[in-house]
C-alpha cells in the first residue's frame, strides 16, 4: 500500500472501533506523520520557567523540524526553526543557554535579532544589485505565528490549518489550570534536569497507554504487586514509606479502575481520574495544606486539592499529571524508537516535601532505572514485534463502544472503556490528512 499522497488510505486505517497495524509499523506513515500530522496539530515545546530572561533559549522540534524557543527582549516567548537564513546551518547547537540580544550563526555570523529578523550580514555591500533582498532569506528566520503560552505551558503549531489554541484544547485545560492552581503562588517551575527515556516502540503506543486502565493490575504485578506483598502484613495504622504509597495502588482491582472514570474532549485528548485516582490516597502535608488555604480560602482550596486525575493527554505529544506535578514529553524518532523526556515541577510557595514527593514519583515511575515504567516498555517492545505477525491485520478497540460516541465534543464514560484510544486515533485520521 502506498500511502504517500493517498489521503483516503490514510483514513482507512482507522475505523471506528480499531486501526490497522500500519499506524504502528509502517514506516512511511512515520514520514507522513513527521511531515503531516506533528505539523498540523498543537505540540508542547517546553515551559515559561525555562527562559526567565531576555535572551534566554532551548531548542526543541516539532515532527523533525529543528526549533529555538526564546525568550524576546519585550518579554514575549517567539518560536523559530533553528535554520540559519543564509546556507541553513543550525543556529544554536547547545540544548539551552542565553544568546544575549542576537543569534549569530556560527558558519559566516550572519546575525538574527531574539524574533527572528535579520540584523546584519558581514560585508552587505556584496548583496547589492543581486536578488537577496526579495527571497526569504532577506527576512530572517522562519518564526511561528501559531504559538500560545498557557499557565506556563508553550505550545506550538508549525501549519497555519485547524482551531486556534482555545478551540484545539477546549475544556481540557482544567488539568493544567489544576495542575498550576496546586501553586499557592498559582505558578509552576520546572525542577531540576530532564529524565530521557528511550522507547523501543511507536509513540502512540505511550499515549494510548496513559489512559490505559485494563493493564497496570496485570502488567505491573512483578513491581507493584511485590511492593504490596512486601507490605501485606503491616498494621493498618503503620506510617507508609513514600515508595509503598506510591508502588501499591497500581495493583489496584478493576472495580477501582472502572470507577475511576475517563474523559475525553475533541482533538484527541483525555484523562481519567474523574472521580479520583491512584493519587487520591497519599498522606497529607499540614504546612503545603496551610499554604493552600491562606491562598485561596477553604474552600476552594479543597475543591483543587479534591481533584486528583490520573493522567491528562494532551494530544498528540504532552502528558500530564496534574496531581504530582509531573509531565512526560514524547518525541517520536522512527517507527519503532520513540523518546520519552520526563520533567519534574516545583509548586511556587509550596514546602519542600511536595517537591520531594513529586521527585520520588518520578523516579520510580517515569524514569528511565524506574521498575514500574519497564514494564510498560517491555509490553510496547511486546506489540511492536508482535505486529509484524501475518494473517490479523487490524488491533481491537472495541472494549465499551458505541456508535454515539462519535463526533460528541466531550464523554465522560467508564474508567476501564476503551474510548481515550478510539478518541486519539479519530483525531490523529483528521490532522494526519488536513493539508492534503
Ligand atoms: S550558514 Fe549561517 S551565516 Fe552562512
Ligand atoms: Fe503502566
Amino acid at each position: 500500500m502506498n500511502y504517500r499522497g493517498n489521503p483516503e488510505a490514510l483514513r482507512a486505517l482507522v475505523e471506528p472501533d480499531r486501526v490497522h497495524r500500519d499506524i504502528y509499523i509502517n514506516q512511511e506513515v512515520f514520514e507522513l506523520e513527521q511531515e503531516h500530522f506533528f505539523a498540523n496539530t498543537w505540540n508542547y515545546v517546553g515551559h515559561d520557567s525555562q527562559v526567565p530572561k531576555p535572551g534566554d533559549y532551548m531548542t526543541n522540534e516539532i515532527g523533525g523540524r529543528p526549533l529555538i524557543v526564546v525568550r524576546h527582549t519585550d518579554g514575549s516567548v517567539k518560536v523559530m526553526m533553528n535554520r540559519c537564513a543564509h546556507k541553513g546551518s543550525r543556529l544554536v547547537n547547545d540544548g539551552c543557554g542565553n544568546t544575549g540580544k542576537f543569534f549569530r550563526c556560527p558558519y559566516h555570523a550572519w546575525t538574527f535579532k531574539t524574533d527572528g529578523s535579520l540584523l546584519a550580514i558581514p560585508l552587505k555591500l556584496g548583496y547589492e544589485g543581486t536578488r537577496l533582498s526579495e527571497c526569504e532569506s532577506a527576512k530572517g528566520l522562519v518564526t511561528l505565528k501559531n504559538v500560545r503560552v498557557y499557565r506556563g505551558f508553550i505550545f506550538a503549531k508549525i501549519n497555519d490549518v485547524g482551531p486556534d489554541f482555545e478551540a484545539y484544547f477546549g475544556e481540557s485545560l482544567s488539568s493544567m489550570d489544576n495542575m498550576a492552581d496546586r501553586s499557592p503562588e498559582g505558578e509552576l517551575e520546572i525542577a531540576g534536569g530532564c529524565l530521557r527515556f528511550m522507547h523501543q516502540c511507536n509513540w502512540k503506543m505511550f499515549v494510548e497507554n496513559l489512559n490505559d486502565t485494563m493493564h497496570p493490575m496485570v502488567a505491573h504485578e512483578s513491581s507493584a504487586g511485590t511492593a504490596k506483598k512486601m507490605w501485606a502484613d503491616k498494621p493498618a495504622d503503620a506510617p507508609k514509606p513514600m515508595a509503598i504509597e506510591q508502588f501499591v495502588p497500581f495493583m489496584s482491582d478493576y472495580k477501582f479502575f472502572e470507577d475511576m472514570g475517563v474523559r475525553v474532549f475533541d482533538n484527541g485528548h483525555s484523562f481519567s481520574g474523574v472521580n479520583f485516582s491512584i493519587h487520591s490516597k497519599y498522606s497529607g502535608i499540614p504546612a503545603y495544606e496551610q499554604a493552600m488555604k491562606a491562598k485561596y480560602g477553604d474552600e476552594r482550596a479543597a475543591q483543587i486539592l479534591g481533584l486528583t486525575r490520573h493522567n491528562t493527554v494532551y494530544y498528540p505529544n504532552l502528558t500530564i499529571k496534574g496531581a504530582i506535578q509531573a509531565i512526560r514529553v514524547v518525541k517520536p524518532i522512527a517507527a519503532d524508537k520513540t523518546l520519552v523526556e520526563s520533567w519534574t515541577f516545583r509548586l511556587k510557595g509550596a514546602p519542600p516535601e511536595l517537591l520531594q514527593r513529586t521527585t520520588m514519583y518520578s523516579r520510580l515511575i517515569n524514569s528511565p532505572f524506574s521498575v514500574v515504567g519497564h514494564d510498560d516498555l517491555q509490553a510496547y517492545r511486546g506489540i511492536q514485534a508482535g505486529l509484524q505477525a501475518s494473517g490479523n491485520d487490524w488491533v481491537s478497540l472495541h472494549r465499551n463502544f458505541h456508535e454515539s460516541e462519535i463526533g460528541k465534543a466531550e464523554v465522560t464514560t467508564n474508567g476501564t472503556s476503551e474510548i481515550s484510544m478510539r478518541n486519539q486515533y479519530r483525531a490523529w485520521a483528521r490532522y494526519m490528512t488536513l493539508d492534503m
